[in-house]
């Protein structure tokens, strides 16, 4: 018989990852409490988490959940279509469609499942899809699920998106990018790539996972900060789970564009709603991250000052103005011994390695929050000049 036998196959990747220092290790954690993580029985202070804003243990958020928890229960039982919808998600969906200044939201139960049925819902084999290099992963996927012709740009480069958007003059078509990439945390050149849109016919869809939140005036976003309307960025997708502390994701756009969703989208059609008491947790989020401005405040000042420390350190930092601040190691192995140096001084800042990030590129990504200190981030700063000898 010439069939491969599948485990012996998983076997076999297992062990060639292991030889190149690229196998993934599950971490339990503990307990959580502010900025600090409790793994292995150890307090180490956390520099891995993408609640930029110290959302997830707030007191205003933890109520809201209890309180829908006691009028509602716990689970949604039901597709938003089939009767899983409550006032909670018409609710939340106003206000996230108020605070982007879109005409209407949809919520999805995760940021994969809102790019997934997004694009798919939109695009199909006669359609491209452009995007940049270094888009999350969920994106590329949904194109590939579209079944469209996928064509990638290089990354932030808007010369090289008109270069594929000019290959192909004949087909709808939607330019996606991330507004703050994941695992470099520069922000895509929004302004020109949606002129670039305009004038190609293209639809600009911006993945706002890392920049809903923190960036823009009242934390609307990388698409606000760019002062971009509705009509410059037709499709709008960020994730409840980073910024604002809680779980899900939402599309916010048009009215067209939602109605197309509800009908399309097998990922809305097809998965149960988000429990009620997440949704009231999300819109408590929402006014405390508008509001609460001193967050996002304290996010730029330690960002400067983590970024001033680290160049006096000789710390080669990418060139990042957002909270997400990856130091470049090169080697898997050599990105692994400075996490666990890191780790042993007492800072968790997982080493990322390929494929999430280019071959020779792994790296520490280290992420700053509001419940940070200035001492923290110098005492991050001078562990891994040390770990780095
Ligand atoms: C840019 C980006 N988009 C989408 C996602 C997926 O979102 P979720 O975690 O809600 O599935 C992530 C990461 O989680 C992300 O970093």
């Amino acid at each position: 018989m010439a069939r491969p036998l599948l485990f012996d196959r998983v076997a076999e990747q297992q062990a060639e990852r292991a030889r190149a220092s690229l196998v993934r290790r599950l971490r339990t954690v503990d307990a959580a409490h502010g900025a600090y993580v409790t793994i292995g029985g150890r307090q180490l202070l956390n520099f891995a988490s993408n609640d930029y804003l110290g959302l997830s243990q707030h007191a205003a958020l933890r109520e809201a959940l209890t309180d829908a928890a006691s009028r509602w229960g716990v689970g949604a039982t039901a597709a938003q279509l089939l009767g899983g919808r409550r006032d909670e998600h018409a609710a939340l969906e106003e206000a996230l469609a108020r605070w982007t200044g879109r005409e209407r939201a949809l919520l999805f139960s995760d940021g994969w499942a809102a790019n997934l049925g997004t694009i798919a819902a939109l695009l199909d084999r006669k359609d491209v899809c452009v995007q940049d290099k270094l888009n999350h992963a969920s994106l590329l996927d949904a194109a590939r699920l579209a079944d469209c012709d996928l064509k990638r740009y290089r990354h932030a480069d808007v010369d090289s998106a008109r270069r594929q958007l000019e290959s192909v003059t004949d087909a709808a078509a939607i330019l996606a990018t991330d507004g703050v990439f994941s695992m470099d945390g520069d922000i895509a050149p929004l302004r020109d790539l949606a002129a670039l849109c305009r004038e190609q016919h293209a639809t600009l869809m911006v993945d706002d996972a890392h920049g809903f939140g923190v960036l823009g005036p009242d934390g609307a976003g990388s698409v606000a900060e760019a002062a971009l309307t509705q009509d410059d960025a037709p499709i709008l997708m960020a994730t409840l789970g980073k910024a604002l502390g809680v779980a899900g994701a939402f599309v916010a756009g048009s009215a067209t564009l939602i109605d197309a969703l509800v009908q399309n989208a097998r990922t809305f059609i097809y998965a149960t709603a988000i429990p009620p008491p997440l949704v009231a947790a999300a819109r408590a989020a929402i006014d405390v991250a508008r509001f609460e401005t001193w967050r996002r405040d304290r996010l730029v000042r330690l960002i400067a000052h983590f970024r001033s420390i680290a160049a006096a350190r000789r710390l080669a930092l990418l060139p990042s103005p957002t909270p997400i601040q990856p130091l470049v190691i090169g080697a898997s192995d050599a990105a692994l011994a400075v996490a666990a140096k890191l780790e042993d001084a007492g800072f968790y800042v997982p080493a990322i390695r390929p494929p999430t990030v280019p071959d020779g590129k792994a790296r520490l990504r280290i992420t700053l929050t509001a419940l940070h200190s200035e001492s923290d981030v110098e005492r991050l700063a001078d562990a891994i000049a040390e770990a780095l000898g």
